[in-house]
């Protein structure tokens, strides 16, 4: 990394140092056994510093090999790549590495965001990667969702986001490292018209105002029309260089195109609130919620025991003193259930969530309950039950049932667990941080 740190990004002010991107008769030729593939042949392109170039062309023209050389995925067979001054063509593995972390970042068609990770999170990676300490990276991830109109959005995974919100999550992530080049490969190419214009007005003003260079393979001339530039490749060879001297404004051309369909596919337009608690509503809780209550609640009980015992009570066989420690161990799982809860989900449990935690967490104790009852008056005939009933609710409960009778036993343990359900209900909700 210290190498990194001091690697330099000549801003410098002569024509020549203004070049960010310098290829000289660079071709890539793929050895595919049945014989040789001359994707790229003999492509020489200069590109200046803020310069926002559109790369269009038929499949299979050649836009993707270029692009993995201009990222430093892969190097020119023949010809020289030059990057910032520095000459990567023909850099080692290691050091075309730490160029590429340096100067650029890149965006996909396919946006390749982490899916159960939070947009803040997706932010933050980049970063991590480069060993920037916790609190720094959070700033800077924030920051960056900010600058591309998600402030209100970082705590949301991908699921919950539509198309258009997925690619500026990683444009952010692309962004966060402060990168002078972007590059991106068919970044609209899974969005709609008006989202695909949403992300370019969102380009065009990274380009615009921050003066960052972009790249952008398209096979649209909608798309290509907003750049300043346009190159065209067919077979591995570019055929023709425009520029554009009034490139197409995407923010005042979203004007003109019609306010998207209020019943259209989720994924082409922006949720709104109602659907994102929709969608969130039906998010299963996930496992470990159960497991952090179910501590909490022995925990809880474990507590209030040595509480008791410091205090010299005995609870041995007391039921008024079980039961109250059992409340408290309630309150106890559901205070871990719900702060759990939120910090695997990245939001609060629903209300639909924590019906669901009630009554699976009441139903799986249940069960072990109910067995803990029957082992107790199985254990009688074994001399069990003066160890286990002592210490447990459970078996006190089951002594008082006892010779009761099928139907009472029954009735009262179904009315104690939809209770326990109720009772849990509520405490989870009171228990739920805000936000
Ligand atoms: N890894 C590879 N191995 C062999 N041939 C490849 C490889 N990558 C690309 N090609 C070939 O190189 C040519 C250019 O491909 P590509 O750069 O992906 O075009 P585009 O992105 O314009 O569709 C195509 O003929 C393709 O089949
Ligand atoms: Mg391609």
């Amino acid at each position: 990394m210290a190498a990194a740190a001091s690697l330099p990004i000549p801003p410098g002010p002569s024509k020549r140092q203004e070049l960010l991107i310098e290829l000289s008769r660079v071709s890539k030729d793929y050895d595919t056994g049945g014989g040789v593939v001359h994707a790229m042949r003999d492509v020489s392109l200069n590109i200046e510093h803020g310069e926002f170039v559109a790369i269009v062309g038929t499949s299979g023209s050649g836009k993707s090999t270029m692009m993995n050389i201009l990222g430093c995925l892969d190097r020119p067979t023949h010809g020289t790549y030059m990057l910032a001054g520095l000459d990567v063509g023909s850099r080692a593995g290691d050091s075309r590495a730490i160029v590429r972390n340096r100067v650029i970042g890149f965006i996909f068609q396919g946006f390749n965001l982490l899916p159960r990770t939070t947009a803040l999170e997706n932010c933050e990676l980049p970063l991590q990667y480069r060993g920037v300490g916790g609190g720094e990276r959070k700033r800077r991830a924030k920051a960056a969702l900010e600058a591309v109109g998600l402030g209100d959005r970082m705590d949301h995974k991908p699921n919950q986001l539509s198309g258009g919100q997925q690619q500026r999550v990683a444009i952010a992530r692309a962004l966060v490292t402060d990168p002078p080049l972007l590059l991106a490969d068919e970044p609209t190419g899974n969005l709609d018209t008006r989202t695909s214009l949403e992300v370019l007005a969102l380009l065009q003003r990274l380009n615009r105002d921050l003066g960052i260079t972009i790249i952008l393979v398209t096979h649209e001339r909608d798309i290509a029309a907003c750049a300043s530039r346009v190159v065209t490749m067919r077979d591995g060879r570019i055929v023709s260089d425009v520029v554009q001297d009034e490139p197409v404004d995407a923010a005042s051309e979203l004007a003109n195109v019609p306010p998207p369909d209020v019943g259209g596919p989720l994924s082409h337009r922006e949720l709104d609130d109602g659907e994102i608690k929709a969608r969130r509503a039906k998010q299963p809780v996930p496992f470990r919620v159960f497991v952090s209550m179910l501590l909490g609640s022995k925990l809880g009980l474990a507590f209030v025991r040595a509480l008791l015992a410091v205090a010299g009570v005995a609870v041995h066989g007391q039921f008024a003193l079980l039961a109250v420690a059992h409340a408290l161990a309630l309150v106890a799982e559901s205070w871990r259930g719900a702060t759990v809860g939120r910090k695997r989900l990245g939001y609060p449990l629903t209300s639909d969530q924590r019906v669901r935690l009630a009554l699976w967490y009441t139903v799986g104790t249940g069960v072990v309950g109910v067995l803990v009852v029957l082992a107790v008056t199985f254990g009688k005939m074994f001399a069990l039950q003066s160890q286990l009933g002592a210490w447990s609710l459970v078996a006190l409960v089951a002594d008082r049932l006892a010779g009761r009778g099928l139907a009472v036993t029954v009735g009262a343990l179904v009315g104690f667990h939809v209770a326990l359900v109720l009772l849990r209900y509520l405490l989870l909700s009171m228990m739920n941080p805000r936000r």
